[in-house]
């Protein structure tokens, strides 16, 4: 049987542009900055893919050996919910652990990356013939629309990968409330949350020894060139990564080795040697800081999980 998926898009024009206007206002900015969302073209998705096979790259195998011990456990406290909407789905591996410990109705997943989200949908739907599978592109740093076959339903949002760490902590919070607004009470959301913890582990995540994630950073400056017009020599820029143990996250940076002058969309700007366009924050939490920041976004921490070495941690909250 032909696997199907039902696709809901956003308005693409529109959406587009503003994506130009963020681009030059955070290049404008002093540091330069940039949303690390433009990380995800379909290359950018597939390096990323990559950096999660990585042996320093801890999250994902965390993440997912969690999932395999504690999945029966987790859909317990989900329950009886016939829906299951994930955000970020990516590569939608993560999922398919608790598609088959909840096994739900229908399945949304929701990802910028339009056409690495629909072959990665139609994956599932071909693995899960009992399951509806739905896919919406959709760039979630902006205001969250679902789809209306979900709208106004009791569902449980899974947000895994500790891709809330992308969002400074106030616009986490934001972010929170403005998903437990789309969703109705006794809704729940399962979050992977990355921990605070020994800084060499960090520090290594993030600079893996194959290049992966200098790869994935520098695949950014690619992206301009071909979506953004861009004038700019991926030679000139190198790949640096720290952890920023007084904002409690991981700073990416491109950094210009040389002073140069760039053009992106028609406009100019100028780097000193040195200098670095700030491309990624990935922001991490002790246990208690997440359920504080959870509890603020209108949600009630129920039941958490995490690994033995306390590396990672899932947290199922309930809309309050
Ligand atoms: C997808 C945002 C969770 O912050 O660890 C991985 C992205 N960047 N290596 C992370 C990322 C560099 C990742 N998130």
């Amino acid at each position: 049987m032909e696997a199907t998926v039902l696709v809901h898009d956003q308005q693409p024009s529109s959406a587009t542009l503003s994506l130009q206007e963020e681009l030059l206002e955070g290049l404008k900015a002093t540091p330069k900055i940039v949303s690390p969302k433009f990380f995800y073209n379909w290359k950018g998705s597939e390096l990323f893919s990559r950096i999660c096979e990585q042996p320093e790259y801890y999250p994902t195998r965390t993440e997912e050996a969690i999932l395999h011990s504690f999945a029966d456990d987790i859909a317990r406290h989900i329950g009886d919910e016939g829906i299951l909407i994930e955000l970020g789905s990516g590569a939608s591996r993560k999922v398919r652990l608790l598609l088959e410990a909840m096994r739900p109705v229908s399945y949304l997943g929701i990802d910028i990356s339009r056409d690495f989200l629909i072959e990665s949908t139609r994956r599932l739907a071909a693995d899960y013939p009992w399951l509806e599978v739905h896919a919406a592109c959709a760039d979630f740093s902006q205001r969250l629309e679902m789809p209306r076959h979900v709208q106004g339903k009791r569902a449980v949002a899974f947000f895994p990968g500790s891709s809330i760490g992308n969002f400074s902590p106030l616009a986490a919070e934001r972010f929170l409330r403005d998903l437990g607004s789309l969703l109705p009470t006794g809704s729940g959301l399962l979050i992977g949350v990355d921990l605070i913890k020994d800084e060499a582990i960090l520090n290594a995540a993030y600079n893996d020894a194959k290049g992966v994630t200098a790869a994935f950073n520098l695949n950014l400056l690619d992206r301009l060139r071909d979506e953004f017009d861009a004038d700019i020599a991926l030679r000139n820029f190198s790949h640096r990564a720290f952890y920023n143990a007084e904002e409690s996250r991981i700073e990416m940076h491109l950094v210009s080795s040389v002073a140069q002058d760039v053009t992106v969309a028609g406009e100019k700007f100028h780097f000193d040697e040195g200098e670095t366009l700030h491309t990624e924050n990935s922001y991490k939490y002790s246990i208690e800081g997440f359920q504080a920041l959870a509890i603020r976004g209108g949600f009630q921490p129920r039941a958490l999980w995490t690994d033995p070495q306390a590396l990672f941690s899932i947290h199922y909250l309930e809309r309050a």
